[in-house]
């Protein structure tokens, strides 16, 4: 990420996740695993996990005996990554530029990261590492923001920010092109249970604020400490659940 990053440029925002890649492995959500039942085909042994950032999906991946490959642009995610996972192999790399060769995976699983692909580029490369036959899944979590105080706090997250308005939260459709077949869709509901005194640090470690200066970073913040004092459904508790919609597209390499 440059010295002095702009928080409306994507490529930006996709380099920004570096910083504090520790406090992003401890409060970021992982996934259901109904949802990553879905996603992996029952007869995939080996899976690349793309964008795989400090491995939140890929230890689901690694619970479920597969052998899995880890590649992110972010060596700091992956260092992260190994921490937890010292025998998953990893692979500085981008989707763009996959660090495989063809044909060398069963499934390869994004999550939370094909908005910052470029999709044509990402889609092909996948293309060319999946066996024939093999499965592309995307996946993200989404705040369920049908719940009031979600909803303000998913508003502070987003206050200024052009590059995802909270209009435009959950609605990526990833492209993918020939030669995958038809892309199914599904959808999990859960809930993440946090430290409510962790909803700060859930706010900074979205790639919106990690790129801002720190003067109106520390201001978003202090919005989310004063949402976490004021409102009825905070105010004076030490953990809540936080309610996840996961959507999750497959489709399969022809
Ligand atoms: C929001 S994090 C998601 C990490 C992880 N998949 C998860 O679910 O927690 C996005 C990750 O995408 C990585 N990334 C961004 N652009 C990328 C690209 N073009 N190719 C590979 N990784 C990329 C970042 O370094 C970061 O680790």
């Amino acid at each position: 990420m440059p010295s002095t990053p702009d928080p409306q440029s994507s490529s930006d925002r996709a380099s920004s996740f570096s910083t504090g890649a520790d406090v992003y492995a401890r409060v970021r959500p992982t996934y259901p695993a109904e949802a990553v039942d879905w996603m992996v085909p029952r007869d995939a042994v080996r899976v690349l996990d793309l964008a795989a950032g400090t491995g939140l999906l890929t230890g689901r991946l690694v619970d479920r005996g597969l052998d899995v490959v880890a590649v992110d642009a972010s060596r700091p995610m992956l260092d992260e990554l190994t921490t937890t996972l010292p025998d998953v192999v990893t692979h500085v790399g981008t989707a763009e530029e996959i660090p495989l060769p063809d044909a060398a995976v069963d499934a390869v699983v994004v999550g939370q990261a094909w908005h910052w692909f470029d999709p044509p580029r990402a889609a092909a490369e996948i293309a060319r590492v999946l066996r024939p036959g093999g499965t592309l899944a995307v996946v993200w979590n989404d705040r369920d923001e049908r719940i009031d105080w979600v909803r303000r706090f998913g508003e502070i997250l987003h206050r200024g920010d052009e590059l995802h308005p909270v209009s435009e939260q959950g609605g990526n459709t990833p492209a993918v092109g020939d030669p995958f077949g038809e892309l199914e869709v599904a959808e999990f509901r859960w809930m993440h249970h946090l430290a409510t005194a962790d909803l700060r640090a859930l706010a900074g470690s979205r790639s919106y604020l990690l790129t801002l200066p720190a003067t109106e970073r520390e201001q978003l913040l202090q919005e989310v400490d004063d949402l976490v004092v004021t409102h009825p459904d905070l105010a004076g508790t030490s953990e809540i659940a936080m309610p996840y919609i996961t959507t999750a597209y497959r489709a399969r390499r022809r």
